[in-house]
C-alpha cells in the first residue's frame, strides 16, 4: 500500500482502529431527507464529534466550508431515486478527477448484491476501484441497501466479502445476529450503517453490538441527525466507538447532554 493510500485511510480510521463516519449523503436518492433540509445548519454543530463526513459532491460544494478540517468520503454512485420501482441500479456518477479536485479521503459506491442489476453495480465499482487506486484513494463499498433483502449473516457475509474481494478498502453493511462471522470473513475494516431512525437507546445498542463483534465503527446518518438531540446523540455514539462505553453508559451520556 503506498503512502497516499495509507495516509487517507489513517485520516478515516483513527489510531484506535475505529471510526465514526457521519453519513449525510441521503439526498442523492431521497431528496430533502427529514433533518437534512438545511444540511449545513444540521451538520455544523455535529462536525467536531465526527471522524469523517460522507456526502455527495453537490452537498459538499453547497453546504460545507472548504476550510472544514474533516476527511471527506464522497459518494460516487447514483442512478435511481427512491420513487423509482427499479431502485438499486446505480452506476458511476462522479469521475475520479472530480474526487481529486475535491481533495477527498475516500470514494463510496453502492453495490447491489442479489439485486437484478448486481452485475452492473459490481462492474461499475470495479472500474471505480481501478481508477481510485491509481491515485491512492481508498474505496468504501456500501452493501445491502435495498428492499426485501434478508439481512442475515449469510447474506451480509456474502456481500461484504464480495466487496472486499473486488478491492474495497473499507466495507459498509448492516448489523445482524452473528455479525462476528461477517467481520471475520471480511479482510478489510467493516463499518455499519445505522438504518432507519429507531429510539436512541436501540440505536446505541446496535452500535455497541457491532463494535463488540469486531466492527471498526459506524457510518451512521438518520439515527444521529434525526435524533431528538443530534449533538447529544453523536457524542453518545462516539463514546461507544472510541471509549468502549456500554449502551447503558452511552444512553446515560445522551440523557445528560440532551437539552
Ligand atoms: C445510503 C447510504 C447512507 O449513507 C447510509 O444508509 C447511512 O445512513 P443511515 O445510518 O441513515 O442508514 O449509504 O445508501
Amino acid at each position: 500500500m503506498d503512502w497516499g493510500m495509507k495516509n487517507r485511510i489513517s485520516r478515516i480510521i483513527k489510531p484506535d482502529g475505529r471510526t465514526l463516519m457521519f453519513a449525510v449523503d441521503h439526498g442523492y436518492f431521497m431528496g430533502p431527507t427529514t433533518g437534512l433540509e438545511k444540511l449545513d445548519e444540521t451538520i455544523e454543530p455535529l462536525l467536531p464529534y465526527a471522524d469523517t463526513l460522507m456526502l455527495t459532491r453537490g452537498a459538499l460544494r453547497n453546504y460545507v466550508s472548504p476550510a472544514a478540517d474533516l476527511p471527506i468520503i464522497l459518494r460516487v454512485s447514483s442512478g435511481t431515486s427512491i420513487i423509482n420501482p427499479m431502485l438499486l441500479h446505480e452506476g458511476i456518477s462522479v469521475s475520479i478527477e472530480e474526487a481529486i479536485r475535491l481533495n477527498v479521503s475516500a470514494v463510496a459506491f453502492s453495490i447491489m448484491v442479489g439485486a437484478e442489476y448486481e452485475r452492473d453495480t459490481i462492474l461499475g465499482f470495479s472500474q471505480v476501484i481501478d481508477e481510485a487506486e491509481r491515485y491512492g484513494i481508498p474505496t468504501l463499498a456500501v452493501t445491502a441497501v435495498g428492499r426485501g433483502l434478508e439481512r442475515d449473516a449469510r447474506y451480509l457475509g456474502l456481500a461484504t466479502r464480495i466487496a472486499a474481494e473486488l478491492g474495497a478498502r473499507i466495507v459498509k453493511t448492516y448489523y445482524c445476529e452473528g455479525f462476528e462471522s461477517v467481520v471475520e470473513s471480511c479482510p478489510v475494516p467493516v463499518v455499519i450503517a445505522g438504518g432507519k431512525k429507531v429510539p436512541e437507546k436501540d440505536a446505541l445498542q446496535v452500535a455497541c453490538n457491532a463494535i463488540q463483534s469486531g466492527a471498526a465503527g459506524v457510518d451512521m446518518g438518520r439515527n444521529i441527525f434525526q435524533s431528538e438531540d443530534p449533538v447529544a446523540m453523536v457524542q453518545a455514539v462516539r463514546a461507544i466507538v472510541h471509549d468502549n462505553s456500554s449502551p447503558a453508559e452511552a444512553f446515560e451520556l445522551f440523557n445528560e447532554l440532551k437539552r
